[in-house]
């Protein structure tokens, strides 16, 4: 058996690193160093000529230089976190917005056009609109509902689709679960991609990754993450990370050097250390969250859960994209209480256990308001129109003991109390 035949989750504890290299130490110590020693000026010559591409040097070794380039670290979670996916390479980030921000800037330039979906993370939103507009790249929304002929229509004149560079996707949409299918947009890429020009997909995993959806497999170019999620895990470190091609991260890992947003030593080993219970934490919260999402859907007081498991149900293509994208129903859910951003508030201030927090993938229960916090800059006709309204609010799920979460979401809804003509109906 090959070691490259070990399942990503066995692999975790102990791929990529030589204990031979760091005096026996059965784990990859922590390489707090900015930069590293050459042994002669030759070999310093010859490292940096490899940074920077020059011919020549194909068969030699690439030496670690400077931490803002390369570190033990780094590199070591950068093969594993690829082994999720079945990626060539991996690029980690001092965060998810620089993991998206670095790969988003890598490829567009002025004039051409990004295609997103809609709703997605507010601060990707935020990029796009405010950073990228001004830069001259043109952005234009689609949801999930388009048909591959409506985003067609949407995308328009022949000299836009001409100008058309990159797709990015976010599935599950965030916070209302939408699906989207990456394998209608893989086949709408390619066909305005030709010899000159291909069209990119990228694909934001953060909500079922790396465990349960693998976008590289259904067509798309670029998995991208928010590491401060489920692959950090614990709430307590910020990071992100981009999968894919050797040749397109290759390229994003040059503007990573020079934008400087890679991951630093200490959070590549935390990150490094959470990969190992990666598998069975995000196993124990999705067992949690159809509990959850069970008891939510027999409230009265709740007006609509938006839990994978029923997003999809009684929508044939919707299931027939889970069928064919997913692994699981995951661990995050929204839900709208019966009301409007008073109920909403009044359920999130009487939570006991469960924390008020932004962040999700952790393993505590987090509870937030999208409309007001993670998606508050969102214009208001727009989050209307995707359903993220003042009665929406979110759970993370986490891994603690079921019955305690019911008990604090049940006691938490017990202290809302509903407007009139709602209980009337
Ligand atoms: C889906 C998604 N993508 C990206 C990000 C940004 O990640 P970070 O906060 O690590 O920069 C978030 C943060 O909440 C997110 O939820």
């Amino acid at each position: 058996m090959k070691k490259s035949a070990f399942s990503p989750e066995t692999q975790m504890l102990g791929y990529g690193y030589d204990p031979n290299l760091s005096e026996g130490s059965v784990k990859c110590p922590i390489f707090q160093t900015s930069t590293f020693v050459f042994k002669t000026a030759e070999e310093g010559k010859k490292f940096f000529e490899m940074a920077h591409g020059k011919p020549g040097h194909e068969k030699d070794h690439m030496g670690l230089i400077y931490s803002r380039i390369n570190n033990p670290d780094m590199e070591i979670l950068e093969e594993r976190l690829r082994l999720w996916d079945g990626g060539e390479m991996a690029a980690a980030f001092s965060s998810g917005m620089s993991a998206i921000a670095t790969t988003l800037i890598t490829f567009l330039s002025p004039g051409d056009v990004l295609l997103y979906s809609n709703p997605i993370y507010g601060g990707t939103h935020k990029f796009i609109h405010r950073i990228l507009t001004h830069f001259g790249v043109e952005v234009i929304g689609f949801t999930a509902k388009d048909s591959k002929e409506e985003i067609k229509k949407i995308l328009g004149k022949d000299e836009r689709l001409e100008r058309l560079k990159m797709i990015y996707i976010e599935t599950p949409a965030n916070p209302t679960n939408d699906l989207i299918d990456i394998a209608m947009f893989s086949k709408l890429a390619a066909d305005y991609s030709d010899s000159e020009k291909k069209v990119l997909i990228a694909v934001d995993n953060t909500y079922m990754g790396p465990l349960w959806q693998h976008p590289l497999k259904h067509g798309a170019d670029l998995v991208l993450y928010s590491a401060t999620k489920y692959i950090g895990g614990h709430s307590d470190v910020i990071a992100g990370a981009a999968v894919g091609s050797k040749e397109l991260i290759s390229k994003i890992k040059k503007t990573r050097t020079f934008f400087g947003t890679m991951i630093d030593p200490h959070t590549s080993w935390l990150l490094m250390r959470s990969l190992e219970t990666l598998k069975i934490r995000m196993e124990a919260a999705a067992l949690n969250a159809a509990k959850i999402a069970e008891f939510l859907s027999d409230h009265p007081k709740v007006e609509k859960v938006y839990y994978l498991g029923y997003t999809y149900k009684n929508n044939p293509d919707q299931e027939r994209i889970f069928e064919e994208q997913y692994q699981s129903n995951g661990a995050m859910l929204s839900f709208d209480i019966k009301g409007g951003e008073k109920e909403a508030f009044s359920f999130l201030n009487s939570l006991k256990h469960i924390k008020l927090a932004v962040s999700l993938g952790g393993t505590e229960s987090l509870a937030e308001h999208p409309a007001t916090m993670t998606h508050a800059d969102i214009p208001f006709e727009e989050k209307e129109k995707l359903h993220i309204t003042g009665k929406m609010v979110r759970l993370s799920t986490g891994i603690e003991n079921v019955d305690d979460l019911i008990w604090d979401i049940e006691q938490a809804l017990k202290k809302v109390t509903i407007p009139q003509p709602e209980l009337a109906l």
